[in-house]
């Protein structure tokens, strides 16, 4: 392993071999083999650990890299974009843009990979060295924004650096910066935005949930400056509440965000925006910030500001626009996930010849895994991408007074036949998003339940 591997051979490589998307990935020692389906937060064992709940969150991150690299809504005619993973531990993420990918975009891809750890960027120096890409990367290492070569290792196509993100984002500009920390990424934020050029995408992950939901309304009130209500809008206001900041800070630098896809997805929240310098339109920023009012006759509605009555009802301040690009989300689909991501019988038989222990069935399972990576996503970027109501199925009986809820098929199908536009949306929860009013749906609703009981 790792023949003519000049670095350093972190202490207990190889450690275990897994597959993420169509990546061999290694795992440090003592990092339990994951299940294909995970959910939580997996033990943290430390330095070099990989949460294999992020999976997912990796896969989209790939699929938007291909994205706009096909689609060219960033960049234009073929040129080459910089892209920044500022804490990428193993390096999972970086190995993955740079393995799935389409060959043919990938000599327009310059990727940097940060991490101030140094396990965990040897662990993924060897990882990148031991498993290159299939294509050969044929451009040299840019120039900072001094003019200067970047201090760090350019191994096949990846320049690692091990510095203090905040450092490093100082020192280049990028077009497309990935913020994924342990707990709150409220400390990246401002030097993130100050290091991307003109228009660029901005990721950023949030696992300190208790924070954005409220669930820990100090910290909330510390880091995010909003106060939030534990209830069924908990996630939704999570998301919000991190693309206020997001909005907020950027606003601060003259940018303006708008978001491309933004989720809670199980134990963190993610999202995806683009930030352009605009004065104007960043000033036009508090348009789209408000608050979440619950009320006796509708679950809730968005408004600038609540009246003193209704401040104990309401969370926020909170981003109250569309939270998704609509293009770009409905090209997200089940069949693109597993097109990009999908291992073929070669690429399996090359992991498995160089020591992975997978099964039919460990295929079936990681299959699975890419579909719920992007599930329900496209058929609800339309709705996602502009106003709309967001109802969770159980508390419908509730509201209209039937017994059951109906199935969120036939519901669903029943709001478009009544020329509504109405999808699932892509939650753990069974909620749907719908532009009907919520008075016609809980009508909807009770006819169902009449005709079911006739
Ligand atoms: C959640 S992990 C990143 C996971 C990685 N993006 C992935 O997908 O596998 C967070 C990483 O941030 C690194 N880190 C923490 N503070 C940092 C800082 N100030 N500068 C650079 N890296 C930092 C840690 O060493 C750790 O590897």
């Amino acid at each position: 392993m790792a023949d003519g591997y000049h670095g350093e051979i972190p202490a207990g490589w190889p450690g275990s071999m897994w597959l993420e998307g169509k990546t061999i990935i290694h795992m440090p020692k003592g990092q339990e083999r994951p299940s294909h389906m995970p959910r939580g937060p997996a033990k943290n064992t430390g330095s070099g650990f990989l949460n294999p709940a992020m999976a997912p969150a990796r896969t989209r991150s790939v699929m938007l890299l291909a994205d706009v690299l096909e689609n060219e809504w960033l960049i234009k005619e073929g040129k080459s974009i910089r892209v920044f993973d500022a804490l990428c531990s193993t390096g999972v993420r970086i190995r993955r843009w740079r393995n799935e990918v389409p060959g043919e975009l990938q000599n327009r891809l310059r990727i940097t990979a940060n991490d101030i750890d140094d396990f965990a960027l040897k662990w993924a120096k060897v990882s990148h060295y031991d498993h290159p890409p299939s294509v050969i990367i044929e451009h040299s290492v840019e120039s900072d924004r001094y003019g200067k070569t970047p201090d760090g290792v350019f191994e096949n196509g990846i320049l690692f650096q091990q510095l203090d993100a905040r450092v490093a984002l100082s020192d280049a500009s990028y077009q497309w910066i990935d913020i994924d920390p342990f707990g709150s990424p409220v400390s990246f934020l401002d030097s993130a935005i100050q290091s991307l050029a003109r228009t660029g995408v901005l990721e950023v992950t949030a696992t300190d949930t208790a924070a954005l939901t409220g669930s820990s309304l100090s910290s909330q009130k510390r880091r995010y400056g909003s106060k939030g209500i534990v209830d069924l809008y908990a996630h939704d206001d999570a998301v919000r509440t991190l693309l206020s900041l997001i909005a907020t800070t950027a606003a601060r630098h003259d940018k303006s965000m708008s978001p491309i896809l933004a989720l809670f997805d199980g134990h963190h929240v993610r999202v995806s925006v683009i930030l352009t310098t605009s004065k104007e339109k960043a000033s036009d920023m508090h348009s789209n910030i408000g608050w979440r009012v619950r009320s006796d006759d509708i679950p809730y509605r968005f408004k600038k500001h609540p009246d003193e009555k209704e401040l104990e009802r309401s969370s926020g301040p909170m981003w109250i626009g569309p939270l998704w690009n609509h293009e770009i989300t409905q090209r997200m689909t089940e069949e693109r996930a597993i097109e990009l991501c999908q291992p073929s019988k070669e690429d399996l038989e090359k992991a498995k010849s160089a020591g992975l222990d997978w099964d039919d069935a460990d295929l079936e399972y990681a299959t699975r895994e890419l579909r719920r990576s992007v599930r329900h996503i496209s058929k609800a970027a339309d709705l996602m991408s502009r106003e709309h109501l967001l109802l969770n199925l159980d508390y419908l009986p509730k509201w209209s007074g039937t017994s059951g809820a109906p199935k969120m098929d036939i519901l669903i199908e029943s709001l478009i036949e009544k020329g509504y536009c109405a999808a699932r949306a892509p939650d753990l929860e069974p909620v749907f998003v719908t532009d009907a009013s919520f008075e016609e749906v809980i009508k909807t609703v009770q006819e169902l339940s009449l005709n079911s009981s006739k």
